[in-house]
């Protein structure tokens, strides 16, 4: 027979091995990218989300959005950024597309969509594409280049999105298009840094190793980023005829000391409006310096009139699409404000767009029809990966 303390030392010492296995505890990344839980996992994600808490506490109540409204003064580094973008639809199965991000150096990282579904013609793009490296004939202080033009009217209410020049279509026969349109909105902001679900993005965070050089790089690459759903009304006259546009449409605006497209591997975003009036936001981004699995996004419900940010998703971006094919039929589900929503997606269009001046990046631009929680929706599902070949590649 064992006594009562040769019993608790075994019990004790099978007790640390599993403690100990659990902390070391360190699988591989999938495809040597995506970070699995370890096994601090939790621990690392309870004080992370204590952090974030108190951080957002103390934040609340200080957004001024009257200044971010401008073009930001672009900051001394190579890779700057100050860019706006406007992504609309319409049950009909309308779009516009438009992006103007300034860089230095004059560039303009910038391309526009327009599909008018009911015309002949199509979906239309700015000339360039698939290179978005446009420029400013003198230095210009406004989100203004090669016949793109968007202007901040009044903060958080109304913008202009203007455009004069040459499109074309899938049979690069080119159109002459003029487009006069206004964004407005009531709707609430969602500011990335300080409305993101802290428990998400505690989790977000718990994946990766930690260490000094980690935290830092999450300052470094930090940016500004915000969003805004509403209307955007106007017509668009090519070769001259008139069509009116009217689409739900999210506009960002992202500034920051720097953006690196090369730290982007990968991320999934989806940018809809249902027939009930919800409007979304919900994706996954993967930048392994700081993130390889990134939660983001919010919904804005139309019977609360309220915003809620994404509190957990389950498109793993590693399950769809790895080798740059991102799929035209898929569904994954989210929860926001308590509520779980499933949302299929069929993808009706895909052109595609290279960022920056080398072509970091390619971004899959995808004008989609959505279904969720049984609902109708539009949208787009935005998808971008690292283009490793840059300008050499097989276009
Ligand atoms: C767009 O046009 C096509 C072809 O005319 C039509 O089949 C489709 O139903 C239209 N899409 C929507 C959303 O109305
Ligand atoms: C549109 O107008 C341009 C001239 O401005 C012309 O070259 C082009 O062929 C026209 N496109 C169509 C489809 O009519």
């Amino acid at each position: 027979m064992l006594s009562c303390t040769e019993y608790s030392i075994i019990f004790l010492s099978i007790f640390l091995i599993i403690v100990v296995r659990a902390i070391n505890y360190s699988p591989r990344a999938i495809l040597n990218v995506y970070q699995r839980p370890n096994g601090l996992f939790w621990v690392k994600t309870c004080f992370m989300y204590v952090v974030l808490l108190a951080r957002k506490l103390k934040k609340k109540n200080s957004h001024i959005y009257l200044e971010l409204e401008k073009p930001q003064t672009l900051s001394y580094h190579d890779l700057p950024i100050d860019g706006v973008y406007f992504n609309g639809a319409s049950s009909n199965g309308d779009h516009l597309v438009v992006g103007t991000a300034r860089r230095k150096n004059n560039l303009i990282d910038a391309f526009m969509y327009i599909k008018i579904n009911a015309s002949e013609f199509g979906l239309l793009e700015t000339l360039k594409l698939p290179d978005t490296s446009l420029y400013q004939d003198e230095t210009k202080e406004e989100w203004n280049v090669e016949g793109i033009k968007i202007t901040p009217v009044e903060a958080m209410k109304k913008w202009d999105v203007y455009y004069d020049g040459k499109m074309k279509d899938n049979k690069n026969t080119k159109y002459d298009v003029k487009l006069r349109a206004s964004w407005t909105t009531n709707l609430p902001i969602f500011n990335f840094d300080h409305d993101m679900d802290p428990w998400a993005m505690a989790k977000s965070m718990a994946y990766e190793t930690w260490s000094k050089e980690y935290f830092k790089n999450l300052e470094e690459n930090h940016q500004t980023h915000y969003e805004q759903h509403g209307q955007l009304e106007g017509v668009v006259t090519v070769n001259g005829t008139d069509y009116k546009l009217d689409l739900n449409t999210v506009r960002d605006h992202s500034f920051g000391v720097k953006r690196e497209w090369r730290n982007f591997h990968r991320y999934g975003l989806h940018f809809f409006s249902a027939q009930n009036g919800d409007r979304f936001s919900v994706g996954m981004i993967c930048m392994p310096i700081s993130f390889s699995r990134l939660t983001m996004g919010y919904v804005y419900s139309k019977e609360d009139d309220k915003i809620y940010p994404v509190s957990d998703c389950d498109l793993q971006l590693y399950q769809h699409g790895e080798n740059a094919e991102p799929p035209k039929d898929y569904a994954f589900s989210f929860c926001a404000g308590g509520k779980k929503y499933t949302v299929q997606v069929n993808v009706v269009d895909c052109p595609y767009f290279y960022l920056s001046k080398d072509w970091e990046s390619k971004v899959v631009e995808r004008l989609c029809k959505f279904k969720v929680n049984g609902v109708e929706g539009w949208g787009a599902a935005e998808w971008q990966y690292r283009n490793i070949q840059g300008r050499f590649v097989n276009k």
